[in-house]
């Protein structure tokens, strides 16, 4: 298939990168390298010796957009570019709305002028917002408590609209949980810029020095040992993902959430604990208070992706854990020369 991916430079994108050309599909890859580097690219084709090209374009400059997605004429669009930080949404919510709902509204002009029918769009768990039962499955009621979750929310609502207003049309919604890991090269990774937010990039850079110590965002949660516990899923296994959503979304019409995790929960104090054994030491952490808005379990139900996606995660946490120090240590400031501490 011929698929125009929208971010494709970032962190999730250059890992389904690798998967869709290694299954023999063709890409070109749109993305405004607000958040990441043209260097990941680079290291996409070495990995794949394959060949694809890339624009530099802001999905929200639809004139471009569409002169782009005309001329290339995709069977499907994989959509990954957006702002993804739940801390800067709360200070830049029109930011958030414009790149994460008006750029969705201004790639589906360009997907219509192009006649492309299909799209595969990033969501998140965090559109879930406060568990009312758990495991979350896709029927659970949305209610995002942060800015960025309720773009997400929003989007998906657009797709659906959109997706039940034209024949053929389909939009798969993948629910991603907590993304991590690297491609098992150490060649890609996460190079988040500024101090990162998530658990695991954070205590990436502690090991590798970047920082000082890990804070421990509350240890008085009703789970075992109090901390904050999540459904990580390795970063291949989510980029096949949408590699299987591809086959779906060919012969999908409507729009089709799924959950993509593992199914299984692990606390902040065991992926500490799993992360020390990959680096070989102890690694410097002090408990803190709770961080507002965080709560105290999530975790996917992910039997209708097992089922109708034909897919099911396979990479262990310590296959996680491994291949982010892989891509940690080889790679101590990312694809850049040092940058900010
Ligand atoms: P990322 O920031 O690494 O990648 C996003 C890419 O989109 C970057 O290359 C960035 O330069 C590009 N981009 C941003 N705004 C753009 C614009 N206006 N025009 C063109 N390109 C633009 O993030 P990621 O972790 O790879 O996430 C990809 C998608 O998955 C995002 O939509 C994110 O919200 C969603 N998601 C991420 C996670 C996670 O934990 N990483 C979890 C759930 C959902
Ligand atoms: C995981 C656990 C923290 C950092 C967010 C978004 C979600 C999705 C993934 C995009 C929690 C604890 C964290 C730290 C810590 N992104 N923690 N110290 O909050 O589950 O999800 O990222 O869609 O939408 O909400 O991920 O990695 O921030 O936190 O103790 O320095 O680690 O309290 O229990 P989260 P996270």
């Amino acid at each position: 298939m011929k698929v125009l991916v929208t971010g494709g430079a970032g962190y999730i994108g250059s890992h389904t990168l690798v998967e869709l050309l290694g299954q023999g599909h063709e890409a070109l890859v749109v993305d405004s390298f607000s958040n990441s580097s043209p260097k990941a690219l680079e290291r996409v084709r070495e990995l794949t010796n394959g060949h694809f090209e890339s624009v530099d374009c802001d999905i929200r400059d639809t004139a471009r957009l569409s002169e782009t997605a005309t001329g290339y004429r995709p069977d499907a669009v994989i959509h990954f570019a957006g702002l993804k930080s739940v801390g800067e949404s709360a200070r830049k919510a029109v930011d958030y709305y414009d790149v994460n709902v008006a750029g969705t509204v201004s790639l589906l002009r360009a997907m219509e002028a192009a006649g492309s029918a299909k799209i595969i769009f990033s969501s998140s768990a965090t559109v879930y917002g406060e568990p009312r039962y758990l495991p979350f499955d896709e029927d659970h009621p949305l209610g995002p408590t942060n800015v960025y979750g309720q773009t997400k929310a929003i989007a998906e609502q657009l797709l659906t609209d959109w997706a039940g207003q034209g024949e053929g049309r389909a939009a798969i919604l993948l629910r991603y949980f907590n993304p991590v890991g690297a491609h098992a090269s150490g060649r890609i990774g996460e190079d988040p810029r500024g101090v990162p937010e998530n658990l695991m990039p954070f205590l990436a850079q502690v090991a590798a020095g970047r920082r000082e110590s890990l804070r421990i965002w509350g240890d008085d949660y009703p789970t075992p040992d109090g901390t904050g516990i999540r459904d990580y899923i390795h970063v291949t296994d989510l980029a096949r993902a949408h590699v299987a959503a591809l086959d779906r979304a060919a012969t999908a019409s409507g729009a089709l959430p799924y959950n993509i995790g593992t199914g299984q929960g692990v606390s902040v104090k065991e992926m500490l604990s799993a992360f020390e054994r990959a680096v070989g030491r102890k690694l410097p952490a002090e408990v803190h208070p709770r961080r507002p808005g965080d709560i105290a379990e999530s975790r996917a139900s992910c039997e209708r992706a097992n089922r109708e996606l034909r897919w099911r995660a396979e990479r262990s946490l310590d296959d996680m854990v491994q291949s982010l120090w892989a891509w940690q240590s080889a790679n101590p400031w990312g694809y850049e020369a040092p940058h900010e501490a």
